[in-house]
């Protein structure tokens, strides 16, 4: 079953479901990340071996991906996905899904990286920060 997009989003991460995790293979800087991941979800967990932290895929509608580091930008403490964006179980700065602070203590937006559109996958590109 497909998920609405918009605010399907912060309707699949209100619920318990576990989300998605995209493991690519290799040390590749561009990932490419198949579009039928999103069938079910329209966020996706993109684990690399060689980064510390994960990169949170979202679907924003079918023209527009965003793909968040989710690392906290106060003090680098790993990000959880929570019903309203990005959560710092640290010190309780919060994040909205294009990676803007809407909780301080953190001061700084999250880390984005380039995205393109290709024909069955998207292409991040982790050397490219936006
Ligand atoms: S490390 Fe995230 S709020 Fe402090």
């Amino acid at each position: 079953m497909a998920m609405a997009l918009g605010s399907g989003v912060m309707t699949f991460l209100e619920s318990c479901a576990p989300l998605p995790v995209f493991r690519p293979d290799g040390e590749a800087a561009v990932l490419k990340v198949p579009k039928e991941k999103f069938l079910k979800s329209p966020v996706v967990v993109v684990r690399v071996n060689w980064m510390p932290y994960d990169v949170l895929l979202v679907k924003k509608s079918e023209s527009e991906y965003k793909a968040i580091y989710m690392r906290c930008s106060h003090e680098d403490q790993i990000l959880v996905p929570s019903k309203n964006g990005l959560f710092c179980t640290a010190h309780g700065s919060t994040f909205d899904l294009d990676g803007n602070v809407t909780k301080e203590p953190a001061l700084k937006n999250l880390t984005l990286y380039e995205v393109q559109l290709q024909n069955d996958w998207i292409e991040v590109n982790l050397k490219k920060v936006i």
